[in-house]
């Protein structure tokens, strides 16, 4: 059972999935390391074909050369996400200390704190709990490359700190330990412990001096997205796709594709695929006016958890257990709406709601997301209801 592993070509990041083949539930329970914005819907394709229910959404460390969807997938998918405790990603639902075990059904994986790359970076561990004999895998991010290491130069990384994690962490694992890179450039896909113990070119058979004097002279390019993406990495990939959609005072642009000119352009932003994304106030008051039905289409767990908004229509785009999409959506959507009205499409944060507004458009309706949704985004603490929302604007809810 080895993971299913996955490439992004422009940042040559391999993404991993762990599959708890073991499950009799379905959908089985999975978990992915280092996602990658730019394959969002493969990864939610993925998902869907082997009937895998994410529960973990896991960076090895805060990238600088791509952007994560980790936090897109947890909107999409209900997975909750995890990082190192160190890479200052504060939006991550669990933050991990070395040791720390998280678990997918019946199988565990094990953080081991690997610094050198970056201060916090961090390796998996997989240790297959149905068969003791399989091989060890370690997920190893950039700390350990087949034939090579990650860059110590930026980011608060540090030579001696990445030799040490490479030869006194990894190298401590069995020989036979599977190793799953976080980048490859040359088309290789695993190695093993003991093949880098021996042929590694950055650290078999070099002291720490030797190695730090090497990592010194490589004299290599500034990644070229490291200031876009380690922020955005910061926020769980989230100001990236969200947040800079979100309203700025100063924008005066006629939206593109607004299919009602007479209306409150300030308060319309353009939107692809469907007639727009406006702000929670604006929503509250043309469902006030009558001119539109206010759809709520969080799962049902999350309504009952969270709280409601008397008077939404309810009508679920995905369903727990898994996230499945929901198949009633069309007929209910349709049932819900008079044609002559808008449809504003509400869920946890303005992320999930898009493909529901995208598919509403593609019914015929004139759909609208609501941006922020009902809670907000998480804020430093990862905690949510803080920043934005309907909930945090002082719009009328209910708790069951
Ligand atoms: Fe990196």
């Amino acid at each position: 059972m080895n993971p299913i592993q996955l490439f992004d070509p422009a940042s040559s990041t391999y993404t991993y999935v762990l599959v708890d083949e073991t499950s009799t539930q379905s959908p089985r329970p999975a978990l992915i390391i280092d996602p990658v914005d730019a394959q969002l819907e493969r990864d939610l394709a993925i998902l869907r074909q082997n009937k895998l229910y994410l529960v973990w959404a896991l960076e090895t460390h805060a990238h600088a050369d791509h952007i994560t969807s980790a936090g897109l997938l947890a909107e999409h998918t209900g997975a909750q996400t995890a990082a190192p405790v160190a890479c200052g990603i504060s939006t991550a639902s669990k933050l991990l200390s070395n040791g720390d075990v998280l678990s997918f059904g019946d199988q565990h994986v094990t953080a081991l704190h690997t610094p050198g790359h970056t201060a916090g970076s961090m390796s998996f561990v997989w240790q297959r709990k149905e068969d003791m004999h399989a091989p060890t895998q370690v997920f190893t991010g950039d700390t350990l490359l087949i034939g090579g290491c990650g860059r110590t130069d930026f980011q608060s990384g540090s030579a001696a700190a990445l030799y040490n994690s490479i030869t006194q962490v990894l190298f401590a694992l069995p020989d036979s330990t599977l190793v799953w890179p976080g980048h490859d450039y040359k088309g290789q896909t695993q190695s093993t412990i003991g093949a880098e113990k021996t042929g590694n070119a950055r650290v078999a058979g070099r002291s720490l001096d030797e190695f730090v004097t090497l990592m010194g002279q490589l004299n290599l390019p500034k990644p070229k997205r490291i200031d876009e993406a380690v922020p955005a990495n910061q926020r769980s990939g989230l100001s990236a796709n969200v947040i800079n959609i979100r309203h700025d005072s100063d924008d005066n642009q006629t939206p593109l594709n607004m299919k009602d000119t007479s209306m409150t352009q300030d308060n319309v932003q353009p939107a692809d695929g469907y007639a727009g994304d406006i702000d929670p106030q604006t929503a509250f008051d043309w469902w006030q006016a009558g001119e539109a039905v206010l759809v709520d289409i969080r799962t049902d767990a999350e309504r009952a958890w969270v709280g409601y908004v008397p008077g939404a229509a309810e009508i679920a785009w995905k369903q727990w257990p898994g996230m499945v999409m929901n198949p009633a959506y069309d007929a209910d959507l349709l049932a819900a709406v008079p044609k002559e009205k808008k449809v504003l499409l509400l869920c946890r944060s303005g992320l999930r709601s898009i493909p529901a507004a995208k598919r509403a458009a593609e019914l015929g309706l004139e759909a609208y997301n609501i941006l922020e949704g009902f809670e907000g985004d998480p804020n430093g603490n990862a905690h949510r209801n803080s920043v934005g929302g309907w909930r945090h604007r002082g719009l009328p809810w209910r708790q069951n």
